[in-house]
């Protein structure tokens, strides 16, 4: 059983291992969607790509093929993509997408929307505004995944972010580039921009889910939490509103050693 506690409503659960949380986090994905399917309603999640979320999609995956749980009903949105990109390239967002989820499970097509990376500058605010209808469309993010960055990202919502911020492109800071390029073949060429949902997008989701495992958390987790809300930590904005809608904060006993 995780400990729990509660700040400024937003509850958190503090797992003795990851894998409980990973486990409790994936039985909340698949309860909710499996809920709103025997009402006949349709499940719109909002997904996270990184290292965080990989237990998640393992264990749906597994879930799926035992035949315990479809996402038949299930209609997705990712958070981010770099840009530019070739969606097949190692280190993309999609590719991630495929070999994590897409591939293993029957969500159906078309259902499946992450930020398209590879067009040009010129379709950029087209393809952000184009984004944010089609979550629209879709009535809305019922349940948002996020992991946080080492430095309070959410989203790539970097530090520097504004809480009414929309899907847009960003430039990434230096530490998110060092953070994740050992993910591409050639690391010289890691993207330095991302399209990403913005923290007012993120913040409309009517359930947040946010995770984050390990020692080399534990200090952006207690800022967060503990800290000043701030643009300078975009995590932080997850307390804005925490107590009008659901936001629970999954830890292993590691990344919450400083709350
Ligand atoms: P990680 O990244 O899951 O790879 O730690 C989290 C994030 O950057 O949001």
């Amino acid at each position: 059983m995780p400990r729990t506690l509660e700040i400024e409503g937003l509850e958190l659960r503090i797992f003795p291992a990851r894998n409980d949380a990973e486990l409790a986090a994936a039985d909340r994905l698949a309860d909710l969607a499996g809920e709103r399917a025997r009402r006949g309603l349709s499940c719109v999640l909002g997904l996270a790509t990184g290292k965080t979320p990989i237990g998640i999609y393992r264990e749906l995956v597994r879930r799926h093929r035992a035949r315990d749980f479809s996402f038949g009903n299930v209609e997705t949105f990712n958070l981010d993509e770099y840009w530019p990109i070739d969606l097949k390239a190692r280190g993309s967002f999609h590719r991630f997408m495929h070999e994590h989820l897409f591939d293993h499970v029957d969500i159906p097509r078309g259902k499946r929307h992450v930020p398209n990376g590879s067009v040009p500058a010129a379709e950029i605010p087209k393809q952000c505004r184009d984004y944010e209808d089609a979550i629209s469309r879709a009535g809305g993010i019922d349940l948002q995944l996020l992991g946080i960055g080492r430095n309070g990202h959410i989203g790539f919502n970097e530090p520097g972010s504004d809480a009414a911020s929309r899907t847009r492109l960003v430039e990434l800071t230096e530490e998110t580039v060092n953070d994740n390029r050992a993910d591409f073949d050639d690391p010289s060429k890691m993207p330095t921009h991302a399209l990403t949902m913005g923290i007012a997008t993120i913040l409309e989701a009517r359930e947040l889910l946010v995770l984050a495992f390990g020692a080399q958390k534990a200090g952006i987790v207690r800022d967060s939490l503990r800290g000043p809300i701030s643009p300078r930590l975009p995590a932080s904005f997850l307390r804005i509103g925490a107590k009008d809608r659901k936001v629970t904060v999954f830890l292993d006993e590691a990344a919450a050693a400083g709350v």
